[in-house]
C-alpha cells in the first residue's frame, strides 16, 4: 500500500454505528471482551460447550510444548456428527441445510439437514469399502458441488484427514499435494460448469495420479467420481468408481466413531515464501469450537430465520471454515453457488439474494470491486432488502468498495465485518462485532474476544497508537493450525522464529488513534491476487522450469481490479534467441500448466537483466517500482545500476508498442 493511501486510510473519519436493533438482540455483546479477557480458557471452554462432545476435556489448552498446542486434550468429538446428525437429532431434519444452486438455469436441489445425514452416512460407507480407514488421507478435487460437502463431512466422520483442492489448480499443483500428504483415494467428478459451459476435471486427476505413481512414493488405489456434466471421461478400470453406484447404493446407516480432539481433520495447501506449498494441519475439536463460535458471533447468526451465504469456493480456507464447517456445525441454512458471478447475467448472485431471501452475504473486495465496475443499476434491480449483514475477507476492503458495498448491496443500513484471518489460523481473529463495534471503512478493528494480537515494531515491542509495524499473535487460539504436514520445523521457523512466542502473521498493519487495527498487506514474497495467496518464488520456479528460461523474478504489483497483480520479468537462454513472437503466450501458458490459470501472469517482460545486489539478491522492490509504473527508487545497493536503466526502457518500448 502506497504511503498516500496509508495517509488517506488514517484520515477516515466515517463511523457506522451498530443498526439498535441488531445490537439489542445481537448474539455477543461488549461483555465477552471483558470476559474473555478475566479469563481466556474459561471463555474458550464456554464456547466449546456449544458443540456436542463424547468424553469432555481434562485441559482446555495444553501449551506445554509451544508453538505445538493442544486444545480440549483428553476429549473426544465427531465434527461431522456435529454438523449433521445432532440437529436431526434435535428434530430439525427438514431445515434446509443448503439451497444449492447450479450454473445452469433451474438446476438446484434444496437438502435438508436429514438427506445431508443420509448422503454422508452413504459416503462414509463407501469410502470404508474402498479401504479408506481412519487416518488416512483423502484428496477432493471437486467443483460446488453438494457432493463436495458431502464428501468432505464423510471423511470427517471416519477420521481420514481431508486435502481439498482447488478445482482451478493443475494437475501438476494436484500431483504434488497427493504426493506431500500421501493421498490413498482421490475424489473428483467429470466435470463442472463455468461462464455456461462443462469444464472438465477427471483428466487432471488421471494425469495428477499418473504422475503421483511415476514417482513411486505414494499409490492412489480409488478415484471416486461424481457424474456432473456427462462428458465422456477416460477409465481406469479396477481405479476408478461412480460415486452414485458406490455412494448411491450404499447404507444410509452409519454410526460414527468420536475422535480425539486433536485428531487430524484436514490438511489445506497454501503459498509461502519457498517455491513448495506448505500443507497447514488443522484439527478437530479446537478447529470447530473456533470456527462456530466466530460464525455465531462475528456474523450473529440466527440460526432459525437467517439464510447465510458464503461466496468462497470450498477449495479454500474461507469455504472450509465459513461454508462447511462453522455454518453446519451452527445448523444454518445457506446458500451453495456453483458458478461464476457474472453466468448466464452480472445480476446473478442478487438474483440469487432475491431468490432465497439470503440476510446475511460473505464475499471479497475484488468481487465487490468489480461489480462496481459493471455499475449499481445492476443489483438495483433485485429485491435486496432481506440482507442484514454484510461480510468482507481475503484482503482490505478499500473504503470506496465499502462504501460502495455498503449504500448498494446493504441499503445503507446492514453493517460491515472485515474479517481478517488466515488459512494458518482457521477461524477470523480480528472483526468488528456487528452488534458492538463501529465499522470504520478499511479497517479489520480489533481482536475478537478471547484473541490476542498486537502490532509489533522489528524489536517486538507494541508499537503506539498512530504507528505501524507487524500483525502478531500472542496467545494460542483454538483454530491455529497445528503444523505443516511433515515438516515441524518448516511450522516453527515460518511462524514463531522470528519473535519469542510471537505467531507472525507476515502481515504489516498500522493502529489508529484509537488503536484499531488496519492491514497494510504482506511484508514477504507472498502476493495477494484477487484474495487468494500466491508465492513469488512458487511463480519463479514455474518460469524456470520453461526450457527457454534462463531467470526469473516476479513481483506482486497494485492492480484495481484484483488488489494485486502477477508480474513477471525473465531472461532468457542464450540458445532461446528472443523466444520467438509467442514467448509470452507460451510463458503464461505454461505457468497455467504448472500451477493453474490463477497464477498465469498479468504481465511478463522479458528483459536483458535483473536487479541484483552485490550479493546476488534480486532486488524486487525495484521491479515493483517498474511494474506499478512508478519512478525508480534508490538503486545505490544494486551491484550493476545501469540494469535498471536496460529495463526501464524495455517497459517503455512496450508502453508504446
Ligand atoms: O494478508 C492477509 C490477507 O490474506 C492473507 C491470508 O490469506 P489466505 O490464507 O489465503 O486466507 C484468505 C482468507 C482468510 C492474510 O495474511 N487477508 C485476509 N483477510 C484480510 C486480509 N488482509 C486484510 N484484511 C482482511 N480482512
Amino acid at each position: 500500500m502506497s504511503d498516500e493511501t496509508l495517509s488517506n486510510l488514517m484520515h477516515e473519519n466515517r463511523r457506522f454505528e451498530p443498526p439498535a436493533e441488531l445490537a439489542a438482540n445481537a448474539n455477543v455483546t461488549a461483555e465477552a471482551y471483558e470476559r474473555a479477557a478475566g479469563d481466556r480458557e474459561a471463555f474458550w471452554a464456554e464456547a466449546a460447550e456449544r458443540l456436542d462432545w463424547g468424553q469432555k476435556w481434562d485441559q482446555v489448552l495444553d501449551w506445554t510444548n509451544p508453538p505445538f498446542a493442544k486444545w480440549f486434550t483428553g476429549a473426544t468429538i465427531n465434527a461431522s456428527v456435529n454438523c449433521v446428525d445432532r440437529h436431526v437429532e434435535a428434530g430439525r431434519g427438514d431445515k434446509v441445510a443448503l439451497h444449492w444452486v447450479g450454473e445452469p438455469a433451474d438446476d438446484t436441489r434444496d437438502i435438508t439437514y436429514a438427506q445431508l445425514l443420509d448422503e454422508v452416512s452413504q459416503a462414509a460407507n463407501a469410502l470404508t469399502e474402498l479401504g479408506v480407514k481412519k487416518g488416512d488421507r483423502v484428496a477432493i478435487y471437486l467443483p460446488m458441488i453438494p457432493e463436495t460437502v458431502v464428501a468432505m463431512l464423510a471423511c470427517a466422520r471416519l477420521g481420514a484427514p481431508h486435502t481439498v483442492v482447488f478445482g482451478g489448480f493443475s494437475s501438476d499443483a494436484l500431483a504434488s499435494r497427493i504426493t506431500d500428504c500421501g493421498a490413498k483415494v482421490v475424489i473428483t467428478s467429470d466435470g463442472g460448469y463455468r461462464r455456461g459451459a462443462p469444464s472438465a476435471l477427471k483428466p487432471a486427476v488421471d494425469e495428477a495420479v499418473e504422475k503421483v505413481h511415476a514417482a513411486g512414493e505414494v499409490e492412489v488405489t480409488a478415484v471416486l467420481v461424481v457424474k456432473r456434466t456427462n462428458q465422456d471421461v477416460e477409465w481406469h478400470e479396477g481405479r476408478d468408481v461412480w460415486w452414485h453406484d458406490v455412494v448411491g447404493n450404499a447404507s444410509k446407516e452409519h454410526t460414527a466413531e468420536l475422535h480425539d480432539s486433536e485428531h487430524p481433520l484436514y490438511v489445506m495447501y497454501t503459498s509461502g515464501t519457498t517455491g513448495k506449498p506448505k500443507g497447514i494441519l488443522h484439527t478437530t475439536g479446537g478447529y470447530l469450537v473456533g470456527t462456530s463460535y466466530t460464525h455465531w458471533s462475528v456474523f450473529d447468526l440466527k440460526p432459525e430465520t437467517d439464510v447465510y451465504w458464503c461466496t468462497a469456493d470450498v477449495g479454500w480456507v474461507t469455504g472450509h471454515s465459513y461454508m462447511v464447517y462453522g455454518p453446519l456445525a451452527n445448523g444454518a441454512t445457506q446458500v451453495m453457488y456453483e458458478g461464476t458471478p457474472d453466468a448466464p447475467h452480472k445480476g446473478r448472485w442478487w438474483e440469487i439474494i432475491e431468490k432465497y431471501g439470503v440476510t446475511i452475504f460473505y464475499t471479497a473486495p475484488t468481487a465487490i470491486r468489480t461489480f462496481m465496475k459493471q455499475g449499481s443499476d445492476i443489483p438495483a434491480k433485485f429485491d435486496l432488502s432481506s440482507i442484514r449483514l454484510l461480510g468482507s475477507v481475503g484482503e482490505s476492503i478499500n473504503p470506496e468498495a465499502y462504501m460502495w458495498y455498503r449504500e448498494h448491496i446493504g441499503a445503507n443500513k446492514a453493517p460491515i465485518v472485515d474479517t481478517w484471518w488466515q488459512t494458518e489460523t482457521g477461524q477470523i481473529l480480528l472483526s468488528p462485532l456487528p452488534g458492538v463495534t463501529a465499522g470504520k471503512p478499511g479497517s479489520a478493528m480489533k481482536a475478537l474476544p478471547g484473541i490476542v494480537a498486537d502490532v509489533v515494531d522489528d524489536e517486538a515491542h507494541s508499537v503506539p497508537n498512530g504507528s505501524g509495524g507487524y500483525l502478531v499473535l500472542k496467545e494460542p487460539w483454538p483454530a491455529m493450525l497445528r503444523t505443516i504436514w511433515g515438516d515441524d520445523q518448516r511450522f516453527i521457523d515460518t511462524y514463531w522464529s522470528r519473535w519469542q512466542g510471537l505467531y507472525f502473521a507476515g502481515d504489516g498493519a498500522k493502529k489508529d488513534e484509537d488503536g484499531d487495527i488496519w492491514l497494510l498487506g504482506r511484508v514477504d514474497d507472498v502476493m495477494n491476487v484477487s484474495g487468494h495467496r500466491l508465492s513469488t518464488t512458487e511463480i519463479e520456479s514455474a518460469l524456470v522450469s520453461h526450457p527457454k528460461v534462463a531467470e526469473a523474478a516476479v513481483v506482486g504489483a497494485a492492480d484495481d481490479m484484483t488488489g494485486q497483480a502477477v508480474c513477471a520479468f525473465v531472461i532468457l537462454r542464450d540458445n532461446a534467441g528472443d523466444g520467438g513472437a509467442d514467448i509470452i503466450q507460451e510463458l503464461r501458458t505454461h505457468v497455467a500448466k504448472e500451477i493453474g490459470a490463477i497464477a498465469k501472469p498479468r504481465q511478463i517482460m522479458v528483459v536483458p537483466e535483473l536487479p541484483k545486489t552485490r550479493s546476488g539478491k534480486i532486488m524486487r522492490r525495484l521491479l515493483k517500482d517498474v511494474a506499478e509504473g512508478r519512478d525508480v527508487g534508490d538503486v545505490t545497493t544494486l551491484a550493476d545500476s545501469s540494469v535498471m536503466d536496460l529495463i526501464k526502457a524495455r517497459e517503455d518500448a512496450a508502453q508504446k508498442a
